[in-house]
């Protein structure tokens, strides 16, 4: 893959943002199943470093040692089964990117501008070689603020509690709101012109379908909108 930032093409980048556990996965990874894109979760690559620094017993706090480290690590991204997944040192991290001290840690690693720096250069590249969805906090506000192609997922606070716990997940929502709404460098935000959604009291069928409108009328080639198209049995 490429590596240069400033060849940045967002003709055919679909930016999903939006809090923790208000549906943007299932969206994302829906619509991208739908469009025949590849589905790009970037949580996941915070939640990669994350999982990494912990494992070896560095702290977010610990700057130099974090830049340090993630400069001689290496990082491989590649797409399997229409998915971008992170290796890092060749180790793949999937099975642990939702362990207890990840879901703890993982917002006090992202607002390193460092490790924003890291992973920000992985979307260009993957970007630069697939049409992609790309779900985060600050794709479309910062990393590809060009793309016309913007959507905020919301779901209310209590929504997505429920939603989180069914998951049968121990994770702190409301902390890491709060610390991914309030950090200073690229915090969440809605963008200007994202279109926004509240799940609360809709099904990921009806969100996708919106989206794929919205789309349409931004001018994707309709060739690309399947709005019609059930999820596949
Ligand atoms: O799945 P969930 O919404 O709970 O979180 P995620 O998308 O896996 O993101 C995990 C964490 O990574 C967030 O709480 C943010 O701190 C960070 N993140 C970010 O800073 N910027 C992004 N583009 C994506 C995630």
């Amino acid at each position: 893959m490429g590596s240069h930032a400033s060849r940045r093409r967002s003709d055919r980048v679909i930016a999903i943002d939006g809090p923790a556990a208000s549906g943007k996965s299932s969206v994302a990874r829906e619509l991208a199943r739908r469009l025949g894109f590849i589905y790009v979760n970037s949580g996941g690559f915070y939640r990669a470093i994350t999982w990494y620094l912990l494992r070896k017993n560095i702290r977010p706090e610990e700057n130099a040692l974090v830049s340090v480290t993630l400069d001689s690590a290496a990082f491989t991204c590649r797409v399997q089964d229409g998915e971008s997944r992170i290796l890092l040192d060749d180790v793949d991290p999937a099975d642990h990117l939702r362990d207890d001290r990840v879901n703890e840690t993982v917002s006090r690693v992202s607002r390193l501008p460092r490790v924003r720096q890291i992973v920000s250069q992985q979307l260009y590249d993957c970007a630069e070689e697939h049409d992609v969805v790309i779900e985060g906090r600050d794709i479309g506000s910062v990393v590809f603020p060009d793309t016309p192609y913007k959507f905020y997922i919301d779901a209310s606070p209590d929504v997505r509690l429920k939603r989180r716990a069914a998951q049968g997940e121990r994770d702190e929502i409301a902390i890491r709101d709060h610390d991914d709404v309030s950090r200073a460098v690229s915090p969440l935000v809605t963008a200007k012109d994202a279109h926004v959604i509240d799940t609360s009291h809709v099904t990921i069928e009806q969100v996708v379908n919106e989206i794929l409108t919205q789309l349409e009328q931004k001018g994707l080639p309709s060739s690309d909108v399947h709005i019609t198209n059930a999820r596949a049995r």
